[in-house]
């Protein structure tokens, strides 16, 4: 079992960066611990119902006490980069005041990581917003956007000199259309008009803090990761085509369009006006600021039919036989050249960093080895499927698997393994799975 690229290959280059990525939620724990205040997530994951099995992130993978074993493991892997995320509610009190304890374990983090010669991607938002601002309405309310604007100066005063790339936030189609518009994640609301308000307010708070962290580190790339998936025609129909444009609208276009163009894309506009959201005069050109870079988070792809009552209907289950991963997720890796080659043509992209990408397997254990010979094809095929994109002529910087080890994965609790380093949860024992050691090896072959 290994990953093998063409040897002449641009991913092979030095100038290629090879990472792993992680978020907080899904990994530290010690949610009360050192002045971190409640989360959505903390908060969803304590309501019954929301999370499988009744998992919550209290514990994760402990990461809180095994920073330092696990920034061994990711040096381990030969990897160049780690993409990691900062909780908000440890770096921040209720007040807005810094919280010494979280500034010095991010620290710590970054300023080992950077000793060990290890890039730092680092995410401010990865959907653990502070539970008082959902309080006052969340990404619902305006005010938030703001609030992420100190949170970013904080953010970026007290730790900017140890990280390389920033993100201002992790897939907001997943904060505000799964948590606002499909309750599937915290704050577990349901109303599809206002979670595109929330989508707007989330881009809005990007673009006020872009010129924050060009200004306090102006030798640091700054950007925005999106996830994105094609979504194709499900059968023939000439409605099912449109409702296949319909869905890569509203998933994918309602997100890099405003960001790219400074607009939000005319066929929502056309079809459901009210899904466009309240606009304040400047917000587009706050929005539309030049990125350093667009962060591509890609698992899956769509099949959709159209809906006369919804105006669209995704439907997961293609007419041909495909393979799917542990989660329920086809595998096609062709749709990731392809999405990449059509927003090519779309848009002037920035540079981009595909910033997660992997599967979830039904991993299992035996005698310190795991077997996990589908995670490895996965990722092989969609290396090669960068590969191409590549030569297509699309600029791609960079990759990074996720996850560096198993974690909390969200509404589906522990019951999703992403990771390439296997978790035991009971002694928080990590092992290299084989996609692990592969892995490795294709970043040591360089
Ligand atoms: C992405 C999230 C990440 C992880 C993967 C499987 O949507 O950004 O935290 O849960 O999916």
């Amino acid at each position: 079992m290994s990953i093998s690229l063409p040897s002449n290959s641009p991913l092979l280059q030095s100038n290629f960066t090879f990472g792993v990525a992680t978020a907080a939620f899904q990994i530290e724990g010690a949610n009360q611990l050192d002045g971190r205040i409640e989360s959505i997530w903390d908060r969803f994951c304590a309501t019954p119902g929301k999370v499988l099995n009744g998992d919550d992130g209290s514990i994760a993978c402990d990461h809180y006490h095994k920073w330092q074993e696990d920034i061994d493991l990711i040096k381990s892997l030969g990897v160049d980069a780690y993409r990691l995320s900062i909780a908000w509610p440890r770096l921040m009190d209720k007040e807005g005041k810094a919280n010494p304890k979280g500034i010095s374990f991010y620290r710590n983090l970054l300023e080992q990581l950077k000793a060990n010669q290890i890039k730092t991607f680092v995410t401010l938002y990865h959907w653990d917003l502070p539970q008082h601002l959902e309080e006052k309405g969340g990404w619902l309310n305006r005010e938030t956007a703001y609030k992420f604007k100190e949170y970013t100066q904080l953010a970026a005063e007290e730790l900017g000199q140890w990280v390389d790339v920033w993100t201002t936030f992790n897939e907001p189609w997943c904060t505000s259309i799964l948590g606002y518009g499909e309750g599937i994640h915290a704050p577990g609301l349901k109303d599809t008009v206002k979670a595109r308000q929330a989508g707007h307010h989330v881009l809005l708070a990007h673009g006020l803090a872009m010129p924050i962290l060009k200004k306090v580190c102006p030798n640091a790339q700054a950007g925005i990761v999106l996830n994105m998936s094609k979504a194709y025609p499900a059968d023939n129909e000439a409605s099912s085509k449109m409702a296949s444009l319909y869905a890569e609208a509203l998933d994918n276009h309602f997100f890099i369009e405003p960001l790219l163009k400074g607009q939000y894309p005319n066929i929502i506009k056309a079809l459901s006006p009210e899904l466009i959201p309240q606009i304040e005069e400047g917000d587009m050109d706050i929005i539309s600021q030049p990125i350093d870079y667009l962060g591509l988070n890609y698992y899956t792809c769509n099949h959709a039919k159209w809906h006369p009552e919804l105006k669209r209907q995704t439907i997961l289950k293609p007419v041909t036989e495909v393979e799917y991963t542990h989660i329920g997720w086809e595998v096609n890796p062709e749709s990731l050249t392809q999405l990449l080659l059509e927003l090519n043509k779309e848009y002037a992209l920035p540079p981009i960093y595909i910033t997660e990408n992997g599967a979830a397997c039904d991993d299992k254990l035996i005698e310190g080895e795991v077997h996990d010979e589908q995670r490895v094809r996965y990722l092989n095929a969609h290396l090669n499927a960068i590969h191409n994109a590549i030569t297509e002529g699309v600029d791609i910087q960079g990759y990074f698997a996720w996850s560096l080890m198993d974690n909390f994965e969200w509404a589906e609790g522990y019951s999703k393994r992403f990771g390439l380093v296997y978790v035991d949860y009971e002694t928080q024992k990590r092992s290299l799975k084989a996609s692990a050691k592969a892995y490795k090896e294709l970043l040591c072959s360089r």
